[in-house]
């Protein structure tokens, strides 16, 4: 297993929408495993695949926060949202590539999900508190979004010209 970088926003290929995952090989699960030892070595609870500059539309998350509790490693394959509440739900996110910044994003509280799992079985599931935020977190990346997405433009553009200094601090590093 190995680290890989993760993308700090901007970056054009945070903003592109990935392609299907069309074939599951030995390289798929290798870089599955890489994806889930960078999320945890973070740490984060969510990573998807065009964060490291992998243009597939791949996930992977573990949103178990108890101490003690046993860790829930997911990855989901081409995931869709086949249904949401419309109760909503108000989390303060964050996101890997965009460090530090932290925001209220609103969004459905319960999302059904159905995805390839690595053992190419069709799943399906009812996501709901931090899950149900992290998974549409997760997705909105295999579509080019970002959480500051949902920001007024004033804020977001704040944001991103920290991103942009932190950026030319650590090229100069
Ligand atoms: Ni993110």
């Amino acid at each position: 297993m190995a680290l890989r970088d993760i993308l700090i926003h901007p970056d054009p290929r945070l903003k592109t929408v990935a392609d299907p995952v069309a074939t599951i090989d030995d390289g798929l699960k290798r870089l599955a495993d890489d994806m889930l030892e960078t999320m945890y070595a973070a740490p984060g609870i969510g990573l998807a695949a065009p964060q490291i500059g992998v243009m597939q539309r791949m996930l992977v998350m573990d949103c178990v926060k108890e101490e003690g509790a046993a860790p829930r490693p997911m990855v989901l394959l081409n995931p869709e949202v086949t249904w949401s509440s419309e109760a909503c739900n108000v989390y303060e996110e964050g996101c890997l590539s965009v460090p530090d910044q932290y925001a209220d994003v609103e969004r459905p509280a319960e999302v059904e999900v159905t995805w390839t799992s690595l053992e190419g079985a069709e799943q399906s599931e009812r996501f709901d508190g931090l899950w149900a935020t992290c998974v549409q977190h997760e997705i909105d990346h295999l579509n080019g979004k970002l959480f500051i997405d949902y920001l007024k433009p004033l804020k977001r553009q704040m944001i991103t010209r920290k991103m942009q200094k932190l950026k030319r601090e650590r090229a100069r590093a």
